[in-house]
């Protein structure tokens, strides 16, 4: 079943002056069920632009969308809204947790939101924080814990209500390579045990390489496309052989964790 597909994205930012930026050009993916797809590309290539357009927080100056059989554009924007809580979920960068709600309230919210029964909300806060390794910490507050633990926690809450497609903007980016390969190695996990369908966003070919498939991106059009065939360590090597053809600043895709 395919679970997204975008058709001929293009994307123009208008700016002052009648000067205006083609930030995505016929841009096309399509993600089916259960799979864990990359986006790499150099800085400025349009990734942050797609996932926006894809999260439906942006829209595309042409072509078309599809989330779950639905055109987002064509939805008013109080359902808009509902889609995007039901049908999404998000990861960012920074975390975004809720400073005031503990790990456990926050990994709630989409549950809470949705009325769903106190007893479901348990069992599926417990079945997550035992999937992310974040069992011991669910009382505790965001500044209480660290950030790969918040990081963790936001990936909790982007699944638990289980949506048809989970978006991350470079979730690693903030992450020291230990706290990169925990949220990693739990995204996978998530993405072969709960078939949760995953694009993520990174600069990071480690991070890149726990994907099953990896879209490159250059100016704002699909580059090409790669698959893993064996191992991660084996894809890992595949990309960091493809990041050179990339183009663009190479050492800015390939910049090395701290
Ligand atoms: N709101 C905006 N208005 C005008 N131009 C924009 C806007 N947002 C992005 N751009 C431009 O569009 C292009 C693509 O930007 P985008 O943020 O999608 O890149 P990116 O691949 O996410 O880069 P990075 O790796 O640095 O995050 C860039 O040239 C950027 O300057
Ligand atoms: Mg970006």
């Amino acid at each position: 079943m395919t679970v997204l597909r975008a058709k001929e994205i293009t994307k123009v930012y208008e700016m002052k002056g009648g000067i205006s930026h083609k930030a995505l050009d016929r841009f096309s993916i399509a993600v089916e069920a259960g799979e864990f797809v990359g986006v790499m590309g150099p800085s400025g290539s349009g990734k942050t632009t797609l996932l926006n357009i894809l999260a439906t927080i942006d829209t595309p100056t042409s072509g078309r969308l599809e989330i779950n059989g639905v055109d987002p554009s064509r939805l008013k924007s109080k359902d808009l809204a509902l889609f995007r809580r039901r049908e999404l979920g998000f990861i960012f960068q920074d975390f975004n947790l809720l400073d005031t709600l503990s790990i456990k309230e926050n990994m709630m919210l989409p549950l809470v939101l949705e009325n769903v029964k106190v007893n479901e909300v348990e069992r599926r806060v417990h079945e997550m924080a035992e999937l992310l390794g974040i069992g011991d910490i669910l009382d505790k507050r965001t500044y209480e814990v660290s950030g790969g633990q918040q990081q963790r926690a936001a990936a909790a809450r982007a699944l638990i209500h289980e949506p048809a497609i989970v978006l991350a903007d470079e979730p690693t980016g903030n992450l020291d390579s230990k706290a990169a390969n925990d949220l990693l190695r739990a995204l996978a996990a998530l993405n072969e045990h709960k078939r949760a369908t995953i694009v993520m966003v990174t600069h990071d070919p480690d991070a890149a390489s726990f994907c099953e498939r990896v879209a490159f991106i250059r100016d704002g059009r699909l580059f090409s496309e790669m698959c893993k065939k064996s191992n991660r360590q084996a894809f890992l090597s595949e990309i960091l052989d493809a990041l050179p053809r990339l183009g663009g600043d190479a050492d800015d895709v390939a910049a090395v964790r701290v």
